[in-house]
């Protein structure tokens, strides 16, 4: 089974499964330490059901704008129903790996729970930093620790069961080859792994207590 069949064959349970009340709860604070400002304009990739969307939607105002992507059809069908009604909020098929996006069009790009599952993080990591403006955000985050998905991943079993955040050191290799992003690192935090780049690149480890 390739990761979209199965990220397709997930999509109409996502909610119930993984929404949890202490996840829901956490995005707030989560998302209050991207440093998103009024009136920017993020693209939110492997956006799933959508779970991050009212969080960027509210750091960013009725002047920014929030553009979703996923390639898993079902994922962006559910995300379409819950977040295509607000004004400032477009939901989109598409592979970052596969496609870029208009050239340094965002102020900021997410990644929430996506990276692991990237296949070819090059490739993607490319396209998410030309569609970056220059100065523009990268945030790779999650809600677990790195050691938390590993374990998350091998019990959900084939296809994602080996997908996991690279080590730091190829991290950087990743970020370095991809261009655009100064190697600058930081390591702090708890309870969740969180990579952000800002042309520096910040390397934003949460450690799980
Ligand atoms: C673990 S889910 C996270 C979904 C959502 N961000 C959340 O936290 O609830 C990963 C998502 O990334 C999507 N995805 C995986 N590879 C992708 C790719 N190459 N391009 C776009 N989306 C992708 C999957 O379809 C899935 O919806």
């Amino acid at each position: 089974m390739s990761r979209k069949t199965y990220f397709n064959g997930v999509a109409e349970t996502w909610d119930e499964r993984y929404c949890t009340p202490q996840l829901v709860a956490s995005l707030k604070n989560l998302v209050s330490q991207f440093g998103l400002k009024l009136g920017q304009h993020v693209l939110d990739v492997g956006t799933g059901t959508g779970v991050l969307i009212p969080h960027l939607v509210q750091a960013v105002g009725q002047s920014g704008s929030v553009t979703a992507v996923d390639y898993a059809e079902k994922m962006v069908r559910i995300c379409k129903s819950k977040h295509a009604h607000l004004a400032n909020v477009s939901v989109r098929l598409h592979d970052i790996q596969e496609e870029g996006l208009p050239l340094e069009s965002f102020d900021a790009v997410t990644c929430f729970g996506l990276f692991p599952h990237l296949t070819r993080k090059e490739n993607a990591l490319r396209n998410m930093n030309q569609a970056l403006k220059p100065g523009g955000i990268l945030v790779i985050a999650h809600a677990l620790s790195s050691e938390e998905i590993r374990t998350h991943h091998a019990n959900a079993g084939s296809p994602v069961v080996n997908d996991t955040l690279p080590e730091e050191a190829e991290m950087k290799r990743l970020l370095k080859r991809a261009g655009g992003f100064r190697s600058t690192l930081k390591t702090n935090m708890v309870a969740m792994s969180v990579y952000q780049t800002k042309n520096e690149v910040y390397f934003l480890l949460f450690v799980h207590c």
